[in-house]
C-alpha cells in the first residue's frame, strides 16, 4: 500500500525533472527518493545529470559526493573543498591549502572526504587532511574518530589507547543500584512505565522511512529536552551520574575531547521507537561522550537472529582493508551504556512484533568560565 505511494511519488518526480523549469533541489529530492527505496545506481545517475545541468551548485556536489563510492566519492569531496573552501588537497606539492583556513562549516566535508581517502589506502591525502582538521577545527569526535582508522589502516602507534577497546562502551545496569537517591520516591518502583507513557504523550515524533511498511519513529535530536515531563527530566539526572562515574573511571578515553574542560553538560537528547530498523550505517555523535538507554523493549528480542536490535561498536562507516574489535551489546531493559563520543556505532538491523524504543543523547564539554558563572 505505501509501496504504491511511494512508487506514484517517485513516478511524479522522474517526470518533473525531465521538465525545462525542473530545479536542482527537485533533482536532489529524486535522488535522495531512489536511494531510500534502494535504487542506488539510478539515484547516483540522477545527481550527475543534474551536476552536469547546475555545474555550480555545491549542495548538489555534496549530495552526489556523499552518494558516490571509491575514488569518484573522494575526488567529488576534494573538489568541493577546492570550490568551497579553496584548498587544493590534490596535490602533495601544492601548498595552497597552507594559506587557506577551514571555518566549521567544513567540519562534515573533511570528516567524509578523510574516510574516503582512507577507504582508498592514500594515506599520505588522509595525513594531510587530518593536520588541516586539527590545525582549523580542533581536536573534535570527528577528528579522533578518523584518528583512531588511521592509526589502524596506517600500522600507526600514535593512539594506543584508542585500539585497546575504549571505544566500546561501559555498562551501567540500574538493577541493584540505589535508584532511590537518584529519582523522586514516586518514580523508584515503575520509573520505565512513566518514561514510556511521557514519551508517547508529550514528545513530537516523525516517521521515518516514509514509504515502507515499517512503522518506526524518531523525535528531533534535541526533541526530548525542556520537555515538561519529571520522569524524561529525572532519566536525565540518572543519565548525567552514569557519565559521571564513566569519566571518573575512563577519563583517559576522552581527555583529548575534554580539552581541560572539567564539566560536561546535555546538548541533545532524542529518542527512536519502531519495529523495525534497516539500513542503519554505522556513524559517531558530537560531544565528548553519548548514553544510551532503553526504556521499552520487544519481548522476542533474540529470540530469532541473537544479534537482532542489538548494538554494534567499533565498526567504521566505510569498507577498510582491516579489521577492528567489534563488540556487540544486546539492549536490556534498566541498562544504560555510556560512550565516547568518538566511537562508531549501528543497530543491527530487526524486525519486531513489538516496539523497540531507546533514548540517545550527547554531553558537551563546558568551557571553564561557563562552567564557573
Ligand atoms: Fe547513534
Amino acid at each position: 500500500m505505501n509501496n504504491g505511494c511511494a512508487d506514484e511519488s517517485l513516478a511524479l518526480l522522474s517526470d518533473a525533472v525531465r521538465e525545462p523549469w525542473a530545479t536542482s533541489v527537485l533533482h536532489q529530492r529524486l535522488g535522495a527518493n531512489l536511494w531510500r527505496v534502494g535504487r542506488q545506481t539510478e539515484a547516483r545517475d540522477t545527481l550527475r545529470a543534474a551536476m552536469r545541468k547546475f555545474p555550480e551548485d555545491l549542495k548538489l556536489l555534496y549530495e552526489l559526493a556523499e552518494f558516490a563510492e571509491g575514488e569518484e566519492g573522494l575526488d567529488l569531496f576534494l573538489l568541493l573543498l577546492r570550490r568551497a573552501y579553496g584548498f587544493d588537497f590534490g596535490s602533495v606539492a601544492n601548498e595552497q591549502h597552507r594559506a587557506a583556513r577551514l571555518d566549521h562549516s567544513a567540519r562534515d566535508v573533511v570528516y567524509l572526504a578523510l574516510m574516503r581517502s582512507l577507504t582508498c589506502s592514500k594515506l599520505q591525502l588522509a595525513q594531510q587532511l587530518l593536520d588541516v582538521f586539527r590545525r582549523d577545527l580542533g581536536v573534535t569526535s570527528a577528528y579522533l574518530a578518523c584518528k583512531y582508522v588511521y592509526d589502524k589502516v596506517s600500522g600507526s602507534s600514535g593512539h594506543e589507547w584508542l585500539e585497546t577497546g575504549s571505544t566500546s562502551p561501559m555498562i551501567f545496569d540500574l538493577d541493584g543500584v540505589d535508584l532511590a537517591r537518584l529519582l523522586p520516591a514516586d518514580m523508584v518502583g515503575n520509573f520505565d512505565q512513566q518514561l514510556r507513557e511521557d514519551l508517547a504523550a508529550k514528545v513530537p515524533w516523525r516517521r521515518i522511512y516514509p514509504g515502507s511498511e515499517a512503522e518506526t519513529w524518531r523525535t528531533d535530536m534535541r526533541g526530548l529536552m525542556n520537555v515538561q515531563s519529571r520522569p524524561i527530566m529525572a532519566f536525565q539526572r540518572l543519565a548525567a551520574d552514569c557519565v559521571a562515574k564513566y569519566l571518573k573511571l575512563r577519563r583517559r578515553e576522552v581527555a583529548d575531547l575534554l580539552m581541560g574542560k572539567k564539566a560536561l553538560v546535555l546538548k541533545k537528547c532524542w529518542a527512536n521507537r519502531g519495529t523495525h530498523f534497516a539500513d542503519l550505517t554505522s556513524h559517531i555523535h558530537e560531544g565528548v561522550v553519548s548514553c544510551v538507554y532503553y526504556p521499552e523493549l520487544p519481548p522476542d528480542l533474540g529470540d530469532h537472529d541473537q544479534d537482532a536490535g542489538s548494538i554494534e561498536f567499533g565498526r567504521p562507516n566505510v569498507p577498510l582493508p582491516v579489521e577492528f574489535k567489534i563488540t556487540v551489546i544486546r539492549p536490556r531493559e534498566r541498562r544504560m551504556l555510556v560512550f565516547p563520543a568518538y566511537a562508531f556505532h549501528r543497530i543491527i538491523e530487526c524486525k519486531f512484533d513489538r516496539p523497540r524504543t531507546s533514548i540517545a543523547m550527547e554531553f558537551h564539554g563546558q568551557a571553564p568560565a561557563a562552567a564557573a558563572s
